[in-house]
């Protein structure tokens, strides 16, 4: 399986990219079937549905409401407002405390393009601001996942900012990518919230570590200056390996399981999600929920190949 990762990861992230087959697949009713696997719904209320019943099942949640690369500010400030709103939900529920959402800048105008007259990241930096007030407001949380290799300044600096008056603001780190050493060193200090991820993004060279192996023995070096520092260290992993050596890593650190986190991403090995938090470790599950699912969905086939035959199967059977 591992070679069928590494043969088929590029085509289909190459070929998922065309506007022909976007158009194709989200019109298939099979493809909506499967896309349940990992998205909690199209609406607010679904969503709100599922961190009840994960919440139930001793699960932490962060919330995404999926989409990226938003190229108008309408489309911009239609994100902004589905995260207040979501926000606003969770808190009348009473789950907000403790919840998270997670936040894609390319959704909220950081990809607007120079022809709409707007400086993106300003205008992201200010949507972003107002996610996190009100999600700080309400006793929730609020991350920033990270987005290609490109846009990696742009969101620390945004970090920055909105850390002044929120210092737990989370971001992503991706190991993949070569800088991300250096930047983790940078985010280690106290009550930093940093969540590890390989990075599911189709990186140059130049850029990135693009042999399996090499993005592991990073995810490992990774974990461990997150482990030794002073934050909060969220392992963003499937992988039975780096689950392992992170539980060896807190316990060799002196950590108590509220001083770090698993993360899994919502369908994706489900069972092991609760036997982690049946062992007494905080587990979140990244939930992603609306209508524009296509980027994310795309990224987990292409991720493995089980989840691209699961699909097949799916349509061969009708
Ligand atoms: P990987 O895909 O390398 O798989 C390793 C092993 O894990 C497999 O060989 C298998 O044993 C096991 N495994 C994996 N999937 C399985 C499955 N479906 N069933 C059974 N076993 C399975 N990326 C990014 O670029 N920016 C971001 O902000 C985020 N955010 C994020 C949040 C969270 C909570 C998670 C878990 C992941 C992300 N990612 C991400 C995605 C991440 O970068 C990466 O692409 C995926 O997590 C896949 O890498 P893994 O470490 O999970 O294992």
């Amino acid at each position: 399986e591992e070679t069928l990762v590494y043969l088929l990861r590029k085509p289909i992230l190459v070929v998922s990219d065309s506007a022909a087959v976007r158009d194709l697949s989200t019109r298939l009713p099979v493809t909506r079937t499967v896309v349940q696997r990992f998205v909690a719904g199209e609406t607010t209320a679904s969503a709100v549905a599922a961190v009840r019943s994960l919440h139930d099942a001793g699960l932490q949640v962060t919330l995404d409401h999926l989409g990226e690369n938003t190229v108008t500010t309408a489309q911009a400030d239609a994100t902004v407002a589905a995260y207040l709103e979501v926000l606003a939900a969770l808190s009348a529920a009473g789950l907000a405390r403790g919840a998270e959402v997670s936040v894609k800048l390319s959704a909220i105008g950081q990809a607007l393009p120079a022809s709409s007259g707007v400086d993106g990241q300003q205008y992201a930096a200010v949507g972003a601001r107002k996610i996190a007030d009100a999600a700080y407001g309400c006793g929730a949380r609020m991350n920033l996942d990270m987005e290609d290799h490109t846009t990696v300044d742009s969101t620390l600096a945004i970090l920055r900012e909105l850390r002044e008056a929120h210092p737990d603001v989370a971001v992503a780190v991706q190991a993949m990518l070569r800088r991300s050493e250096a930047d983790l060193r940078a985010l280690t200090g106290p009550g930093s919230r940093v969540r590890l991820v390989k990075g599911a993004y189709d990186e140059p060279a130049e850029v990135a570590y693009t042999d399996r192996a090499e993005v592991d023995l990073a995810y490992v070096r990774g974990m461990k200056i997150l482990m030794a520092g002073q934050g909060y260290p969220m392992i963003g992993s499937h992988d039975p390996r780096m689950i392992a050596i992170a539980e060896r890593l807190a316990a060799d650190h002196g950590r108590t399981p509220d001083s770090w986190e698993h993360q899994l991403l919502y369908g994706i090995r489900p069972e092991e999600q609760r036997r982690l938090a049946a062992a007494g470790r905080t587990v979140r599950v990244y939930l992603p929920y609306g209508t524009d699912w296509y980027g994310y969905f795309t990224r987990r086939l292409a991720e493995r190949p089980a989840n691209l035959l699961f699909f097949l199967r799916a349509l061969a059977t009708r």
